[in-house]
């Protein structure tokens, strides 16, 4: 008798096992579950457009926009040059130039160091990898060459928040300060690498 009782309730059990239940779970509060709002693509009936997404209010700006072009976009006011250094004024209200040096080695490190390397010779863990898998055109380019030492800071600054070629955009991750940070830092790794000044290679002043 026992055995047939345990038998009964094992298969009343497994017959629930992977049934789905159509009841709402039981809970205490129900607030959470019941929320009267539209989620994202949802079609709703009170705008014409029916969409529950809405666009910006024309003349809005996000709180975080750069209103100084030359900040902003690396050239200067007219926009017909790049500017040539890092804004003294951005270094000064970033706290000074060390602080301001040591927020872009932390910036560069996070953000740029796993394809261009610590030392900025390219050759950091992803473009190692795509090196490896034979894709030649996502190896990151080395700072340690003529032409990008004496590219302008602006310039720099633009590659970042534009990208350039298989590199892509990194303005909606690295606020406008963070990527001049990083310009300065890019220069001081540069500089660290530089070759030594010879007479071949500098110009002399009589
Ligand atoms: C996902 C990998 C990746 C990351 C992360 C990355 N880059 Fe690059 N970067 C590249 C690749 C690939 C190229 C070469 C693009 C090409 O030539 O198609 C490149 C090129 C460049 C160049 C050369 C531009 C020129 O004029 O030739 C600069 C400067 C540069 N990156 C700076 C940075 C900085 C600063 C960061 C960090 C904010 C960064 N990159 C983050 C992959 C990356």
């Amino acid at each position: 008798m026992r055995a047939l009782v345990i038998t009964l309730v094992l298969a009343t059990l497994a017959g629930c096992v992977a049934t789905e239940s159509g009841e709402p779970p039981v809970v205490g509060i129900r607030n959470m579950y019941n929320q009267p709002r539209y989620d994202v693509q949802e079609r709703q009936p009170f705008f014409a457009d029916q969409r529950s997404m809405r666009p910006d209010v024309a003349g809005t700006v996000s709180r975080e926009m750069e209103k100084s072009i030359p900040l902003a976009t690396g050239r200067n006011a007219k926009g017909d040059a790049w500017l040539m250094d890092v804004p003294e004024a951005l270094i000064a209200r970033s706290g000074g130039r060390s602080a301001f040096l040591a927020r872009g080695q932390d910036r560069y490190n996070i953000y740029c160091a796993v394809c261009h390397s610590i030392s900025g010779d390219g050759k950091g863990m992803v473009s190692r990898r795509a090196a490896s898998l034979g894709a030649a055109g996502l190896v990151a380019t080395t700072f340690h060459d003529d032409r990008l030492r004496h590219i302008p800071d602006g310039q720099l600054y633009a590659t970042i928040t534009n990208g350039v070629r298989n590199m892509p955009s990194y303005a909606h991750n690295i606020p406008v300060d963070d990527r001049w940070a990083i310009v300065h830092y890019v220069r001081a790794l540069q500089l660290s690498q530089a070759p030594a000044a010879t007479p071949e290679n500098t110009e002399q002043s009589q």
